[in-house]
């Protein structure tokens, strides 16, 4: 652990001097260096990062790296590979990277070898695929499983979200037909409107939760029980044991508390207190996407994974990915005051991917308590927001390019896309969309760095034309959009994150500041339920209180 604060080392304080001497300098400026393209570009994993359009120059990296050594970034790197406990509040490894590692590796934490038990995990995925996809998994009166509903919240839906939306291309089309969806929303809507679609013989539920105890997980799960049961119950030969059997998964870090809840123990995944909820798509919470994806191309998406795990762990700092795409950060929050971070990807397969990067980044990194419980001096995780670029374009960047915040933007878009359309004309137009994405995508962060100068047109613009430009973004290219540069990149942001709370000495796998707020909403809910105990309250909370017996009032006449 570090003595001093950082924001009192020698590289933050040459790294703020530096800022001064930088503040003053246009992007168009810095690109009267031809090479600036390629000095600022790096490639692994299938993956190219372009990190020069952003408000840096050589001289920013070296101090950046300089911040880096002095946070003894290798050493926290190393620790968090090899299963030290860097979850220091929650005294615990932060493994997920121990879920991608290849069946003949080993990781030795606390005597024991962790892979093979993230094999048998895998292996018990593998086999409960297989029942879905042969038809084998029957609902209670003996028909194939058709619609399969994912119950979880945060990390125990996000991921399967984003990764099974990212790969539908690769959905298996030669085995029996599974739907996968996804229900989060704790007031229902998303899953009674499955109910009121799907047929109860032929849906079954996974109930997602490393706790086993979120309140929004286990009111849709017990809505959906007491579906089931109503339906299916009254059908000769089948009880509820039948129906909990063939109905329900359970994934979750607490096997007693799936078991307590009537989930059968051949119907229960497990996976371990030292994979955090945002971080466990890789193991049994990505059951969903196997499901979809199938085994084989999930454990694609874990060797893509993999590959940036062993490009972060051995190229020198300077050529890192995750290193250099979280120097690029620290420096726009902590020395150029650019607080907003927006996520823009130019493929609609990724629509869920901002989602997943908020969960990912801000519960993370949302913190200013350092490891040894002193409050920060300085900025941490930066608000980040995103959508589809394309979407946003007739969205929000207006205020990209002419408002009064500075933001920083990562533009993503894969290379190639539709080689595999097998009509040829439609390929041809698939394609010619893509080149028009693509053309967006560089035209729109080229316009965000130069403004009026990325046009040639002569003479001063009005002030309402105005675009100043100035504003940095990283540029990330797939070579393609595959389960393996899916899970590169991903790694790679999990890596950017943990790079960041080294620097800023937090810690990234806890998430203290959700749990109050469940407390309270616990309490208020027996407030609204009992029609007692408001009387305590704030003068606002009273009356919205009050407002809503007012309102069952209304609806019991
Ligand atoms: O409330 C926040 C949180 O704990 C997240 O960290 C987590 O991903 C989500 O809730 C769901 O938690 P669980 O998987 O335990 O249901």
């Amino acid at each position: 652990m570090r003595h001093a604060p950082i924001d009192q080392s020698a590289a933050w304080q040459a790294l703020a001097n530096h800022a001064e001497a930088m503040r003053g300098t246009h992007l168009s400026d810095l690109f009267a260096d031809t090479a600036r393209g390629d000095a600022f570009t790096r490639r692994a994993a299938g993956l190219t990062l372009d990190l020069s359009k952003q408000r840096w120059s050589a001289e920013t990296l070296e101090r950046l790296l300089d911040l880096a050594r002095e946070a003894r970034l290798p050493e926290a790197i190393r620790a968090l590979l090899a299963g030290e406990r860097v979850n220091i509040s929650e005294n615990r490894p932060a493994l997920h990277t121990a879920l991608r590692l290849p069946a003949e590796a080993s990781l030795v934490v606390d005597g024991e070898d962790l892979v093979p038990g993230v094999q048998a995990t895998l292996s018990r995925m593998d086999e409960m695929v297989t029942r879905f996809h042969t038809a084998q998994w029957r609902g209670a009166t003996g028909r194939p499983i058709r619609d399969v509903v994912n119950l979880g919240v945060g990390g125990s839906d996000l991921g399967p979200l984003m990764v099974t939306h990212a790969l539908a291309d690769y959905r298996l089309a030669d085995v029996h037909r599974v739907d996968v969806h996804f229900a989060s929303t704790m007031d229902g809507s998303q899953l009674a409107a499955y109910l009121s679609r799907f047929n109860p013989e032929t849906t079954l539920f996974v109930l997602s939760s490393k706790s086993f105890t979120t309140i929004d997980t286990l009111s849709n799960a017990r809505t959906a029980r007491d579906w089931l049961m109503a339906r299916l119950g009254n059908q000769e030969g089948v009880d509820d044991a039948l129906v909990m059997r063939q109905h329900f998964i359970g994934v979750s870090a607490k096997p007693e508390k799936m078991t307590e809840w009537g989930i059968a123990e051949a119907n229960q995944l497990e996976f371990w207190e030292w994979v955090g909820g945002r971080y466990s798509l890789w193991g049994a919470i990505g059951l969903p996407i196997a499901l979809v994806v199938g085994m084989a191309n999930f454990r694609e998406l874990l060797a893509g994974a993999h590959a940036m795990d062993e490009h972060f762990a051995g190229a020198p700092l300077a050529d890192n990915l995750p290193v250099l795409l979280a120097l690029a950060g620290i420096w726009n929050v902590n020395f150029l005051d650019i607080r907003a971070h927006s996520i823009l990807p130019y493929d609609g397969r990724l629509e869920y991917f901002a989602a997943y990067l908020e969960q990912l980044e801000m519960e993370s990194n949302g913190k200013s308590a350092t490891h040894d419980g002193r409050q920060v001096n300085y900025s941490t995780c930066p608000v980040l927001w995103g959508q589809l670029g394309p979407n946003a374009q007739h969205a929000f960047y207006q205020l990209l390019h002419q408002g009064t915040q500075p933001v920083v933007c990562d533009f993503i878009a894969p290379l190639r896309r539709y080689d595999d359309v097998e009509d040829e004309a439609t390929r041809e137009h698939l394609k010619a969309q893509h080149r028009l994405t693509l053309a967006n995508c560089f035209a729109q962060s080229r316009l965000l760095m130069l403004g009026d100068d990325a046009i040639e047109e002569a003479g001063p613009r009005p002030g309402h034309k105005r675009y100043r430009g100035n504003q940095p973004s990283t540029t990330l290219l797939l070579d393609r959009l595959t389960p393996a540069t899916l899970g590169a990149l991903v790694a790679l942001y999990e890596h950017k994150v943990f790079v960041q709370a080294t620097i800023w000495d937090i810690n990234s796998f806890d998430q203290w500041g959700v749990e109050l707020g469940k407390q309270i909403a616990g309490e208020t809910e027996r407030i609204l339920a009992s029609h007692r105990g408001h009387e305590g309250m704030d003068a606002s909370t009273r009356a919205l209180v009050e407002a809503v017996w007012q309102a069952e009032a209304v609806g019991d006449d």
